[in-house]
């Protein structure tokens, strides 16, 4: 049979058809590409219905469970002669007669009726203004558009850098002239003036420069020692860096990348240096070296690698063992026996990021009392001042002496007087002579056996000093100053983890955690199964250790550099 598939579309001017001729025995009817009769809809099967010619006429059929409606009527197959209507899903289909003249059996004209809701063409048929209908030419409202664009987005932002005070005066207006140019919210920290471009734009046309930064942060530090030359350091912009405009994403740049491009090989900008090359905390960092003293007197100190276990001796000069003061069994004090927390003497410091230093005052008398004499127990030596303590303890002596009624055998016969028995001057003379050695004799025992001797060095008088001396304490505050490390955030972690303390028995040994103790949580940037930590978590970048990252500021503010 031959049939005369005509696709009908209703336009604002008219019905188009697109007709197609096949010659065919069955026709598919369907929304798979192939049939011969497509309906590309959701609602329509693949393959919904045949059409064929039999011996009464023409036939529809329905596939399996399709459903058609033929003649307003559900049916699963029916007989079709011309004017017959055919509903299949959206689609109404339509049998006509085939004009006059032409070898056609049947022409079924197909039309989408029920078209799903589609917003933008319901829109589309809705709105049909066009510049035309309001009386208006094309080229004369371009070139109206064109200059209004101009004047407000060009012509005025440009005029406000030149002539004082207009900018200014705009900001009055709903949109400031020179805002009409603002590239993206600015960064949090810089919100507060970020209405006043020209607080970082000086110059139209003109890069941001280094000057606007530094008219604020005058003092930023260098990130690596002047000597050391990096083009990228001393050459590059602030804003080479430091992007502003997309809120906090870009103001601080703290992929690790960053860091790493220059880290894994530093030799490349200095070859004799000794920092080690760096490119991801878990799988490309250096065992941490601890800033440890190594003389006071001289203010000598040396980083030392942790696993460098035969150099890692702290001289601090001040002995204590951890281990004596942590025992399980306790420790006897003033009160009978205790157990000692480590918060008992390293208190975190007002805002926990750091700990207090250590006082003798307040951590050790309680226990280690600088008593002296055992005729005078309240009586106290002062600590920290060995001239003092000298002075306290020959005060003492003699005001024993003057006093009288001292009960040694070896004491002269003045001293061992009864109390309130005038002195003659020799006996006075005499008594003090006694006190002298007396004072003497127990500042050995005092400073150069006992007391003070149990927690510092001390150097008895000589010939080149005649005096008593202490060998000055310096207690490490901060062991690793190239990074940052707060205990206040890892305060659910024992701090036995990190410091096997209980198991130190000197002061000279360093209880630093090894970084493989900080890889049991973080990882590098990218690590899934720990805490990814990119370098700027545990590191500054501009460091405070060095000076002002552009010295000659002012020499470039002048010039306008
Ligand atoms: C805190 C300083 C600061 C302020 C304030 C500021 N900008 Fe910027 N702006 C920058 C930096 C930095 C760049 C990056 C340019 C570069 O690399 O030299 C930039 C770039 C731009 C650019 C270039 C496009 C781009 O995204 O790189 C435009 C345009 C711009 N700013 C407009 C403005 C306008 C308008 C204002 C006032 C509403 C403003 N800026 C205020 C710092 C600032
Ligand atoms: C009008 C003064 C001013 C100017 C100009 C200025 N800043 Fe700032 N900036 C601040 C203040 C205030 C802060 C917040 C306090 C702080 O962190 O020092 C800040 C913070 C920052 C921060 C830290 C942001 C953060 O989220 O931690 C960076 C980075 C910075 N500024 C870089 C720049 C750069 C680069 C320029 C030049 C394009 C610049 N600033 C211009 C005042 C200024
Ligand atoms: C442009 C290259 C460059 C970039 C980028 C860079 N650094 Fe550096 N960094 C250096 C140089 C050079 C030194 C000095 C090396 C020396 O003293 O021999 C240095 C020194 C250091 C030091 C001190 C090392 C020591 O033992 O004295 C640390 C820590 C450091 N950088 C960390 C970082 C971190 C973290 C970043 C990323 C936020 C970073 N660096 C980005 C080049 C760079
Ligand atoms: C009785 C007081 C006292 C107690 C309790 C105490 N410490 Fe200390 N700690 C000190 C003194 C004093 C120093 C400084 C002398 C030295 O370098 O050993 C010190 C130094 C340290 C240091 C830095 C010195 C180094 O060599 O690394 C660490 C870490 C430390 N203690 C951890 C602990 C921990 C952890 C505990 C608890 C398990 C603890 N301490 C308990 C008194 C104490
Ligand atoms: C709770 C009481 C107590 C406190 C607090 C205490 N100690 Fe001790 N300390 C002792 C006792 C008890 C001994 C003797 C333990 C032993 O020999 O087993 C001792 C022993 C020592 C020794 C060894 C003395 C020697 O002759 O070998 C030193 C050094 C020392 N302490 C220093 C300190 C310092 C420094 C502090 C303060 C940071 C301190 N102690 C705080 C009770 C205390
Ligand atoms: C229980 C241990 C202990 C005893 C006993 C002790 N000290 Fe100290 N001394 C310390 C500690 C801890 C420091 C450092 C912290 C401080 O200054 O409080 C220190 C600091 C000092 C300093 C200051 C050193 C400096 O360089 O800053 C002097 C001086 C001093 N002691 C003298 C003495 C004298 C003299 C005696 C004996 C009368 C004595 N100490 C007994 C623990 C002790
Ligand atoms: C996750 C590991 C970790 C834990 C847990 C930890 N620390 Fe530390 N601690 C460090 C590191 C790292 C440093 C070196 C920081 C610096 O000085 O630069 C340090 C430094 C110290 C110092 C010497 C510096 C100073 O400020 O006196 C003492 C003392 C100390 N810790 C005591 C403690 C005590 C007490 C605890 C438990 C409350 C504790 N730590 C828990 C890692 C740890
Ligand atoms: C989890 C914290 C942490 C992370 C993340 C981290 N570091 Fe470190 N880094 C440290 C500590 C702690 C030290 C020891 C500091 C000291 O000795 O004063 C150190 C030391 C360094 C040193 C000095 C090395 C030397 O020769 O002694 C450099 C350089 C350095 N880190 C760069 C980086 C770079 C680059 C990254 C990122 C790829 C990074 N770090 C990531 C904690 C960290
Ligand atoms: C038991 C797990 C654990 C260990 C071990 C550990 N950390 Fe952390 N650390 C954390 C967690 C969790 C955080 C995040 C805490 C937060 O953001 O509140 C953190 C945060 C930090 C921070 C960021 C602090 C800040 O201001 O946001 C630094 C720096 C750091 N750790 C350094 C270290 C170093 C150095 C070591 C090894 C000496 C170490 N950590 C060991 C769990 C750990
Ligand atoms: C080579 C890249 C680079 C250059 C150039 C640079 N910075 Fe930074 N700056 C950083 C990085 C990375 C950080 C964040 C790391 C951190 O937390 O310290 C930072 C942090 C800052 C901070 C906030 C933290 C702080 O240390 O106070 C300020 C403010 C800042 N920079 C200002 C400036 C100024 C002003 C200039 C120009 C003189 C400048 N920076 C040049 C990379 C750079």
């Amino acid at each position: 049979m031959r049939v005369r598939i005509s696709h009908l579309t209703r336009k604002a001017k008219g019905v188009a058809h697109r007709d197609e001729d096949r010659e065919e025995d069955i026709l598919r009817i369907g929304r798979a590409t192939d049939s011969e009769i497509y309906l590309p809809d959701a609602r329509v099967n693949l393959v919904h219905a045949t059409l064929s010619r039999r011996p009464g006429g023409f036939f529809i059929e329905a596939v399996g469970a399709s459903t058609i409606r033929h003649n307003g009527a559900s049916r699963s197959s029916a007989p079709l002669k011309i004017g017959d209507n055919v509903m299949i899903g959206p689609y109404d289909l339509t049998i006509v007669a085939p004009a006059a003249g032409e070898a056609i059996d049947v022409t079924i004209a197909v039309e989408l009726v029920r078209a799903q809701a589609d917003d933008l063409v319901a829109l589309r048929a809705r709105s049909r203004t066009s510049i035309e209908e309001t009386g208006l030419r094309k080229r004369s409202v371009s070139w109206a558009l064109s200059i209004v664009v101009f004047v407000l987005f060009i012509a005025l932002p440009i005029a406000g850098f030149f002539i004082p005070g207009l900018n200014e005066w705009s900001r009055k207006l709903p949109v400031a002239f020179d805002h009409s140019w603002d590239s993206g919210p600015a960064s949090d920290s810089h919100k507060f003036f970020a209405g006043d471009c020209s607080a970082c734009h000086q110059k139209a046309f003109v890069q941001v420069r280094d000057s606007a930064c530094l008219a604020c942060h005058a003092k930023i530090e260098e990130h690596a020692p002047h000597d050391v030359k990096v083009a990228a350091l001393s050459e590059e912009r602030c804003a080479h860096c430091h992007k502003e405009h997309t809120h906090n994403d870009a103001i601080i740049v703290r992929a690790q990348g960053f860091c790493a491009n220059c880290h894994v090989d530093l030799k490349k900008f200095n070859s004799k240096s000794t920092v080690a090359d760096i490119g991801d905390f878990f799988s490309q960092h250096a065992e941490f070296r601890p800033t440890v003293v190594k003389a006071v007197e001289t203010k000598k100190f040396e980083r030392v690698s942790l696993s460098d276990k035969a150099n890692l001796i702290e001289q601090s000069n001040l002995k204590f063992p951890h281990d004596r003061h942590l025992s399980e069994r306790g420790v006897r004090g003033p009160n009978g026996v205790r157990q000692l927390k480590c918060a008992d003497c390293h208190e975190p410091d007002r805002g926990g990021v750091g700990l207090l230093p250590i006082e003798m005052t307040k951590h050790c008398a309680d226990c280690h009392q600088l008593t002296f004499d055992p005729r005078a127990p309240e009586r106290k030596l002062p600590h920290g001042d060995v001239a003092s303590a000298v002075g306290v303890i020959q005060d003492f002596y003699a005001g024993l002496a003057l006093r009288g009624q001292i009960e040694e055998e070896s004491a002269p016969a003045s001293v061992r007087r009864r109390v309130g028995q005038p002195l003659r001057e020799e006996e006075k003379k005499e008594a003090l002579a006694w006190a002298e050695t007396k004072a003497k004799q127990q500042m050995e025992i005092i400073l150069g056996t006992s007391l003070c001797k149990s927690c510092h060095i001390v150097e008895p008088p000589s010939a080149q000093n005649p005096s008593w001396r202490v060998k000055p304490v310096k207690v490490v505050n901060v062991w690793m100053p190239k990074a940052i490390f707060v205990h206040a955030k890892h305060s659910t972690v024992d701090c036995t983890h990190c410091h096997d303390a209980p198991k130190s028995t000197q002061s000279s040994d360093v209880l630093m955690p090894s970084i493989n103790t900080c890889r049991e949580c973080h990882g590098g940037e990218n690590q899934a199964s720990r805490l990814p930590s990119p370098c700027a978590m545990c590191h500054v970048f501009h460091r405070q250790d060095l000076g002002p990252m552009r010295p000659d500021f002012k020499k470039t503010a002048a010039t306008g550099n």
